[in-house]
């Protein structure tokens, strides 16, 4: 009798013990499941900026006297820039070789396409949203800044240039 109680006993303990390890591993991994998730969930939304669609024209950063390149007291250039359909503002970047340049770019409407041929800038300008690229060019010349998200019937014949000089 004793002897058949202690086996019990032991495999009890034994069951136990297995149980313990196997919430701990749940634990563990519902931890960092959560710890990846709240990363994965954070890290881009601090970049986020927000903007009104419907005022960008009246109000703010983006109101036509603000677009075009700007230099700023550092001596990098902000360029500013809208994409609407079917037209970009300004339709010609100017840039000095050799500078920081950061491009500030959103749209009223709907989704654009932000890419500058030849070089690795490619996004997409989002109503509501900032998109802001950093760039350097280090050659003059000129690069064709096509539309490249599908945006209406204007889609093909909407684009812009970026023109590189000393
Ligand atoms: Cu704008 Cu396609």
């Amino acid at each position: 009798q004793d002897h058949i109680d202690e086996g019990a006993r032991v495999a009890e303990r034994v069951e136990r013990r297995w149980a313990t390890l196997s919430v701990a591993i749940i634990i563990v991994l519902a931890g960092a499941a959560a710890f990846s998730g709240i990363h994965q969930a954070t890290m881009p939304q601090a970049r986020v900026e927000t903007i009104q669609p419907q005022t960008l024209h009246l109000t703010g950063e983006f109101i036509k006297g603000n677009l075009g390149s700007a230099v700023e007291p550092d001596g990098s250039v902000t360029v500013r820039a809208v994409g609407q359909q079917y037209s970009f503002t300004p339709q010609c970047m100017v840039v000095p070789t050799n500078t920081p340049v950061v491009f500030r770019a959103t749209s009223p409407d709907v989704v654009h396409g932000f890419l500058i041929q030849n070089t690795n800038i490619n996004t997409m300008l989002v109503p509501g949203y900032v998109s802001e690229i950093p760039a350097k060019f280090s050659r003059t010349g000129e690069y064709l800044m096509p539309c490249q998200e599908y945006c209406g019937v204007g889609h093909e014949g909407m684009w812009a240039k970026v023109k590189v000089v000393d």
